[in-house]
């Protein structure tokens, strides 16, 4: 049994992984917006990676017999001044993503909970990834600081995004 401080924690945490999915939506539509496919079709994977992760802390709760309690997500923003602003507000999100992972971590720590800690490593690392694949892009588009054809030829790569080969577990 998971002890009810963590399931708070991991409830908190349910929420913010949902806030993300919402959020990569909202970007999604501001580059369809701008006529950005490649752009929109990359964030709305990143939409559909943030709602696997939802699944997992989910599941992983579930498991543990908590109980999932769903929170009101909050309304993403809908605009950015460009597509470095856009990933530079992505690239800051993982990071704060990646706190909250962290401080779940250290809790799972202090409380003893080996399952939860565990469990949390798989997130651990994928938060590397996260920030890592943000960080590339945000530096790709400092480099051509906002040339029309770089643009573009981004747009044509980032349209070659597929799904993640590592989908989340079956519920
Ligand atoms: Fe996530
Ligand atoms: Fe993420």
């Amino acid at each position: 049994m998971i002890s009810q401080a963590m399931q708070d924690t991991f409830n908190k945490q349910i929420n913010e992984e949902l806030f993300s999915a919402y959020l990569y939506v909202s970007m999604a539509n501001y580059f369809e917006h701008t006529s950005l496919k490649g752009f929109a079709h990359w964030m709305r994977l990143q939409s559909e990676e943030e709602l696997a992760h939802t699944r997992r802390f989910v599941t992983y709760l579930n498991d543990r017999g908590g109980r999932v309690v769903l929170d009101a997500i909050a309304a993403p923003q809908i605009e950015w001044d460009s597509p470095l602003a856009a990933f530079e507000a992505a690239y800051e999100h993982e990071c704060h993503i990646s706190a909250c992972i962290n401080a779940m971590v250290t809790q799972s720590v202090e409380e003893k909970d080996h399952a939860s800690h565990a469990f949390l490593e798989w997130f651990v690392t994928e938060q590397v990834e996260e920030e890592a694949n943000a960080d590339d892009i945000v530096q790709q588009l400092k480099l051509m600081d906002g040339a029309p054809g770089g643009i573009f030829m981004m747009d044509r790569e980032l349209a070659q995004r597929s799904a993640s080969a590592d989908p989340a577990p079956a519920e």
